[in-house]
């Protein structure tokens, strides 16, 4: 089956469910066993078997089923956030003394774990160009455990080598992660290009619609599955049951949504490409952006994240006055919604690998199902207000 036709029918079973399309959402903790050998069996079998609601439901199975689909990959783990996915998979691969590659560009709070928690429980992160490529081979050392990679990072945008830096972590033995989150496990196919274990902020594009938490762990195999299910689950962490069905309701209408996404989102990003107070785009489906090349061999669309750097004749405060005429672009610290929204960024002061390379302030726009006429407008409102704060 095709991509969007696996979007309309994985994690559902109308025959199962007296014809009624979605299936049913599960509210459970405890189950119940007909006699004592059943009970046993569920005990002997937790990875297949219905048997306490932390292990999961008919419901949670149902979306990890449909988003390992999507990205085709084995099997999947519901999370209760994105970052409690980040998180739970790599607690379960380290243990002290191990070492972990994680791109610059990374998103702040998995930045923070590795430094506040990891640290703490002696696992060492080195924080890696995410334009290393194969070099990261370099930075391998006998106890890297993992290489985390986020692709685009999203805040900086930079496109990863994603085969070539799989390639490289498993020589030394170690397991690639994707934050695959921009992709939204539709434009990239994370599994085709050597990832282990792709995460997802389910919170953002699957749900779609701004109105829950969640995440989802996608392995490549059993082995990996069984190591992160067992960390998971004997962590007390598993998904609450509507925000599942939420994910799997927004995974029947993420084609469109996307398709609109990108197609909006590029508008808006070739017209700000055109305003002279901007100095960048960062969008990797513009021909202009510098990892383009790779961005085009490995997705096949972009999402409506991109950023904006402005000229360098405005400071943040120019910047700040931007943002505050936009009334379209909602102020929030989110993206994937239908809404559209902005938030001032400062990528400079949160990478430790790799320096900054513009001058000039910058935002970060999430372009959502608006009419991109309109939000031209808004932005052109935000432009004014940039103009006489210079
Ligand atoms: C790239 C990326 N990964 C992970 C997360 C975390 O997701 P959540 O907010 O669901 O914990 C976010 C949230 O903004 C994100 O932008």
């Amino acid at each position: 089956m095709r991509k969007d036709t696996r979007l309309t029918t994985a994690g559902r079973s109308p025959e199962a469910n007296h014809g009624i399309v979605n299936p049913p959402v599960y509210h459970a903790s405890t189950v119940t066993f007909p006699n004592i050998a059943a009970l046993k069996e569920g005990q002997r079998n937790p990875f297949e078997s219905v048997h306490y609601g932390r292990f999961g439901t008919p419901t949670t199975h149902a979306f990890e089923g449909a988003v390992a689909a999507l990205e085709g990959g084995h099997r999947g783990i519901s999370m209760p956030s994105g970052l409690a996915a980040i998180t739970g998979a790599l607690m379960a691969l380290v243990k002290a003394g191990d070492h972990l590659l994680v791109t610059d560009s990374v998103y702040f709070p998995t930045r923070k774990f590795c430094d506040q928690v990891l640290t703490r429980l002696g696992v060492d992160t080195t924080y890696y160009d995410p334009r290393a490529g194969a070099g990261i081979a370099d930075l391998m050392r006998p106890n890297t455990v993992a290489v985390f990679t986020e692709s685009p990072g999203s805040l900086s945008f930079e496109v990863q080598d994603l085969p070539a830096i799989a390639k490289a972590a498993h020589a030394g033995g170690a397991v690639a992660i994707l934050d695959n989150t921009w992709s939204a496990g539709y434009f990239l196919a994370p599994f085709e290009l050597g990832i282990d274990i792709s995460i997802q902020a389910a919170t953002k594009f699957i749900v779609g619609h701004s109105d829950a938490m969640l995440g989802c762990i996608t392995v490549a195999d059993e082995a990996l599955y069984r190591v992160l299910k067992e960390s998971v689950t004997i962590s007390g962490v598993c998904a609450g049951p509507d925000d599942c069905y939420l994910g799997l309701r927004g995974l029947r209408s993420l084609a469109p949504r996307l398709a609109r996404h990108q197609a909006s989102g590029l508008a808006v990003a070739e017209w700000l490409e055109r305003r002279p107070e901007v100095a960048a785009v960062l969008h990797p489906a513009l021909p202009s952006f510098p990892d383009h090349a790779l961005w085009k061999r490995d997705f096949s669309g972009a999402c409506g994240l991109f950023g904006v750097v402005l000229a360098d004749r405005f400071d943040e405060t120019a910047r700040d006055a931007f943002l505050d005429a936009l009334t379209l672009f909602a102020l929030g610290y989110s993206w994937g919604g239908y809404e559209s929204l902005a938030i001032p960024t400062r990528p400079a002061t949160i990478r430790s690998a790799t320096a900054w390379p513009h001058r000039g302030p910058s935002l970060r726009l999430h372009v959502g199902l608006d009419d991109p006429e309109d939000l031209k407008a808004d932005l052109e409102a935000g432009f004014a207000a940039l103009n006489r704060a210079a």
